[in-house]
């Protein structure tokens, strides 16, 4: 326990370090009858703890000390830190994919390209590989029984949806009953909606999602502002859903894709700060604001101890040309990111988490994606006259993001 307390407190520092068009896991009261499976996870989690502890802590005070093993605190001195996960390349795999998107019923049709027509198959099997380890292979039962009572939570925009659903179809894979998996507000998938949370009944977790694209309050026509003003963004105001991402064990946030005049300006759409409408703030500057605001909501809302907050950085699109009209497909990935690896809205978020005072990982997934110019909907979205080279595919990218999530949690102790 004492290591475990030191290791917490060492780590309060953070570990490290962004439309598209259109754990602790388990719970405190453990029965019986499941310490056997505790056991079995512990040997998991066990290779990562001295074994000291395991000596000296005796059951009672390890099972906490395991049921915090999935669960906020920083991180620790383990494989995730010493090896940066994001620096590697992808490697072709055979044993990849991971699911049948057409037996999901969480993957929506538009994100579906095997469904959708696509014939080459390559895109599907590539895996990440980072230069100096390896992400561990995903096994879905370990994941399961350590999501068992917790909750995990999206927030962003249409990215952070496939990323919801690219981990709702990668659990169902391990789900014999699928039935037992279900949307609790029985709602389908759609673009607008704000809130989805799919709960896996027989492991008592759910895997929510909150459509919030900006994470600030967006808000209509405020008075006495200048005709051409239809809505703002209160900069320095969180979304009014934030209360209900509190309380979760796993928290992971995007933004970025709708930061672009196209969603803003032209829409009529200003930024605010207090009462006053901005009308010359520039992009960056205010997105900056916004993550600033973003960044005093989870010091002081978010007990960390509790909940382990991820941050993924942009994801890059792949059009061919300006107006974001034509795809560039190609069924391999790119040998080079051609420019894409680095995007201001990455580098800002790096920027405002360095800063924090409680620990937040940086999901520095921007250059990682970029390579995949192969992996986008394109023109297998379901609607090939107009192609999607922002979104992508699934199964595909966003598993990917997903297992290096599961990594960090699993190397956590
Ligand atoms: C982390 O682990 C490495 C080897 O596993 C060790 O050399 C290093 O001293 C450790 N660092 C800390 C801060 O404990
Ligand atoms: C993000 O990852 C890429 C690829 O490894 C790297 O070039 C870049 O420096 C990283 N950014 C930060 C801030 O670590
Ligand atoms: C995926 O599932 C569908 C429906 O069960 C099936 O028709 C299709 O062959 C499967 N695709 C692959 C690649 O296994
Ligand atoms: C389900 O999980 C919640 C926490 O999310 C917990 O309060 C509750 O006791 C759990 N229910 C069962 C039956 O284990
Ligand atoms: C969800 O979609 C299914 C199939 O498209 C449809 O039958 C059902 O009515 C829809 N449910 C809701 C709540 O819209
Ligand atoms: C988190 O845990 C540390 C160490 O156990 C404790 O000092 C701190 O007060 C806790 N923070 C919260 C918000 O509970
Ligand atoms: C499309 O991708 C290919 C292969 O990566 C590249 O050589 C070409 O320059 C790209 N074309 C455009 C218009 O981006
Ligand atoms: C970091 O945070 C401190 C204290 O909140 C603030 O004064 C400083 O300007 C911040 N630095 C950056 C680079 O944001």
């Amino acid at each position: 326990m004492s290591t475990f307390n030191r290791s917490k407190s060492v780590n309060q520092r953070s570990l490290g370090v962004g439309t598209p068009r259109s754990a602790s896991f388990g719970s405190p009261r453990v029965k019986l009858n499941s310490v056997s499976r505790w056991f079995r996870w512990l040997v998991v989690i066990g290779a990562f703890l001295p074994f000291s502890i395991a000596i000296a802590g005796g059951y009672f005070y390890l099972l906490p000390s395991l049921t915090q093993a999935f669960q906020g605190f920083g991180n620790s001195n383990d494989s995730t830190k010493e090896c940066n996960l994001f620096d590697g390349n992808w490697v072709f795999d055979d044993s990849y994919p991971l699911y049948n998107a057409s037996e999901c019923p969480f993957a929506e049709q538009g994100f579906n390209c095997l469904g959708n027509g696509r014939r080459d198959e390559d895109y599907l099997r590539w895996r990440w590989k980072p230069k100096s380890c390896d992400i561990p292979r995903f096994n879905v039962h370990d994941i399961l029984e350590g999501l068992r009572n917790k909750r995990v939570v999206f927030v962003g925009d249409s990215m952070s949806r496939t990323q919801w659903e690219s981990l709702i179809c990668l659990l169902m894979t391990g789900v014999e009953d699928k039935n037992s998996v279900y949307e609790v507000n029985n709602h389908n998938i759609t673009k607008r909606i704000r809130f989805l949370g799919v709960r896996f009944n027989s492991f008592n977790f759910t895997v929510e999602f909150f459509r919030s694209v900006f994470l600030v309050q967006h808000v209509w026509m405020p008075r006495h502002v200048p005709r051409r003003v239809r809505s703002t963004l209160k900069l320095d105001k969180l979304d009014d859903i934030s209360n209900r991402w509190v309380n979760s064990d796993i928290l992971i946030f995007n933004s970025g894709h709708w930061w672009v005049p196209g969603k803003l300006f032209e829409t009529g759409c200003y930024f605010q700060v207090a009462n006053t409408v901005k009308l010359g703030m520039s992009i960056p500057v205010a997105f900056r604001m916004a993550l600033d605001t973003w960044a005093s909501w989870v010091e002081k809302m978010i007990d960390t101890n509790r909940t382990r907050v991820f941050f993924r950085t942009y994801e890059p699109s792949h059009w061919s040309d300006q107006s974001n009209r034509l795809c560039n497909e190609t069924d391999r990935p790119m040998s080079e990111t051609g420019g894409k690896d680095r995007s201001l809205f990455s580098d800002t978020i790096m920027e405002v988490v360095k800063n924090l005072t409680v620990p937040v990982t940086v999901l520095n997934v921007t250059a990682m994606s970029a390579f995949r110019s192969d992996a986008h909907v394109g023109k297998w979205n379901g609607n090939p006259s107009i192609p999607d080279c922002s979104h992508w595919c699934l199964p595909g990218v966003p598993d990917m993001w997903n297992e290096i999530i599961l990594s960090y949690l699993l190397s956590q102790s």
